[in-house]
């Protein structure tokens, strides 16, 4: 009788220790897959970004980084209009250009008079570029945001950007600025 209660008492504590191995098992697995499953995400590092304290460097922030595109209507064999479209991509604006067949509707749909006229009719901003205006005078115009229909370099002038080496001043001509009610005003002198 003893032999067998200590037998049994035996089986019973391998038989426990067995279901403690088991269940310690089963949190270890446990805890292993959460880990692998659900693991704990890197909190956003913060990095400190320098203040700008001086209004000098505010100033020279390049204005090119918010400079709106341009969309150009020419006539397919205006060489003069590519070379102007360069000035304003190397003046960093993005440019947009369409050829079209019929450039009268395009003037007359863009309200300029007759004699404002030039080869290209552009649009930036809500605004009317016709011919070789400098991409100065565009910047200024995005800035002061001045309310009239646009600018305009009537005819071909000869020393204007597109008409002449891209990189030489423009010269002795002037972009007039034009309202609805056909009122114009020198803009720029050069
Ligand atoms: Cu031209
Ligand atoms: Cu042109």
């Amino acid at each position: 009788m003893k032999s067998t209660l200590s037998q049994q008492n035996l089986k019973t504590k391998q038989r426990g220790s067995a279901i403690i191995y088991v269940v310690l098992a089963i949190i270890a697995l446990s805890l292993a897959i959460g880990f692998y499953f659900f693991e704990p995400k890197q909190p956003p590092s913060y990095k400190p970004q320098p203040m700008q304290l001086s209004s000098e460097k505010a100033e020279t922030q390049p204005v090119q980084a918010s400079l709106p595109e341009v969309t150009v209507y020419k006539s397919e064999t205006c060489g003069c209009c590519n070379k102007w479209i360069t000035h304003l991509e190397n003046e960093g604006f993005n440019v947009v250009s369409h050829n079209v067949n019929d450039m009268n509707m395009i003037k007359e749909q863009s309200g300029l008079l007759p004699g404002l006229a030039s080869c290209h009719t552009a649009l930036v901003d809500g605004y009317v570029i016709e011919g070789h205006v400098p991409a100065a005078d565009i910047k200024r115009l995005l800035l002061e945001k001045s309310d009239i229909v646009g600018l305009t370099a009537p005819g071909m002038p000869q020393a204007s950007p597109g008409m002449q080496p891209e990189g030489l001043p423009p010269k002795g001509y002037d972009v007039i600025a034009f309202d609805k009610q056909g009122n114009t005003a020198v803009y720029s002198r050069y």
